[in-house]
């Protein structure tokens, strides 16, 4: 068959094959389809025991969820947050959102996560500590919290930055919009710092087309997430609002989406390892790439499995790979080089960087079959020995 007549692989696509259909009938046939009902409440339960902590808030998106968890902890215009360099932008963009600043921390080179060694680094060379708060010494700025990225469904090292956090009295909102069902010592990710946030967006192992998740073991902080997400009110008959709150609700149509995909967590997850078995399989063996590592103190989710070239450009790699049909993707532009925090003072991060650059995530969605797996290796192998 000519390339161009292959079926497309794509990276990473929805699967909707459990009672989604059912719950938002049930939403349609009832009318509760706006922003309070049944389902965004059993949502937010079977989440909260999923991820196991004491509560969850729905919330519109993972941007909007990160956004919140950060007010809630404090974070106000004018604050310092430490976050991963090598993410998505939506990570920097929800502390841009609050007024504060972004500072971008590099990856370590080994499972490509925030590394907690230039978190101390900044914290112990560029900060003070003054009473009980930590200063950046050259702007005055105050530091209030890190968000650390669990990337690509691999979790971050999280206890060298807890002790910091404690250290320096910072609090840690991870981002695990990418990284459900992974866990760091036994421990689900999105549990162990002060606030989460979770991502349901079409590409994220489990969707709702569009939304998102607060975790917390706090109920002042679950209370307050609450609150700000649902337009701060508070009164239940009079609109009675003792701030400015956002509407940044679930809606009940999406939340039962939500609910039927939750049941099916177990197996997809199981279905992400067997990807990442297969690949291992396929590539494991080819001294021109590196597959994606897991880490050693946790489990990864392997939500988006990305491999590592060596010492060459995932482009060539990636053009080859559309021609035959199959979708991949690079990692995200760093953001200490994005056009959109050019104008923070410019930080060198040359593993995230070099992470970038050789990089490419392949297509993992949870129908993908062997045959797929082992027709986008051979590419790859062609693309390796032609480019
Ligand atoms: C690392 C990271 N942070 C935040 C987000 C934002 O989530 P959303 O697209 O639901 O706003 C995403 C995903 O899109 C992400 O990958």
């Amino acid at each position: 068959m000519p390339s161009n007549e292959q079926p497309f692989i794509p990276l990473s696509v929805p699967h909707l094959a459990g009672r989604e259909w059912e719950y938002v009938k049930d939403c349609l046939d009832t009318g509760w389809v706006s922003s309070v009902g049944s389902y965004v409440t059993k949502f937010e339960e079977e989440f909260a025991k999923v991820v196991q902590t004491r509560h969850a808030v729905a919330c519109s998106n993972g941007t909007t969820a990160l956004q919140i968890a950060l007010q809630c902890c404090g974070v106000q215009a004018g604050d310092q947050v430490l976050v991963s360099d090598l993410t998505f932008i939506a990570s920097a963009n929800s502390i841009s959102h609050l007024g504060a600043t972004p500072i971008f921390i590099d990856a370590e080179p080994k499972y490509w996560q925030m590394d907690p060694a230039e978190v101390a680094n900044y914290l112990g060379n560029e900060c003070t500590f003054t009473n009980g708060e930590t200063f950046h010494k050259a702007s005055g700025q105050r530091v209030k919290a890190i968000m650390p990225v669990h990337i690509l469904g691999n979790p971050v090292d999280l206890n060298p930055i807890l002790e910091l956090a404690q250290e320096y009295n910072l609090a840690v909102v991870e981002d695990a919009t990418e990284s459900l069902g992974a866990s760091y010592h036994n421990h689900s990710v999105g549990s162990i710092g002060d606030m989460a946030a979770f991502s349901f967006n079409g590409n994220k192992l489990i969707t709702t087309g569009g939304g998102g998740m607060i975790t917390t073991n706090s109920p002042d902080l679950a209370k307050r997430a609450k609150h700000l997400t649902t337009t701060a009110k508070i009164d239940p008959v009079e609109f009675i609002h003792d701030e400015i709150g956002y509407n940044y609700r679930l809606v009940n149509l999406l939340a039962a989406i939500g609910v039927a995909q939750l049941e099916q967590l177990p197996d997809f997850l199981a279905k992400k390892v067997e990807i990442a078995n297969w690949y291992r399989e396929l590539l494991g063996d080819n001294q021109d790439l590196h597959l994606m590592p897991e880490p050693d103190y946790g489990k990864s989710a392997h939500w988006l499995y990305t491999i590592k070239f060596q010492n060459r450009s995932w482009r060539p790699i990636q053009k080859h790979l559309e021609t035959q049909q199959i979708q991949s993707r690079p990692l995200w532009q760093c953001m200490h080089q994005s056009q959109a925090y050019q104008h923070l003072s410019p930080s060198i991060n040359p593993i995230s960087a070099h992470l970038q650059a050789e990089c490419l995530s392949l297509p993992c969605s949870i129908s993908l079959t062997k045959e797929d797996a082992t027709r986008v290796a051979e590419q790859i192998k062609v693309a390796l020995k032609t480019s």
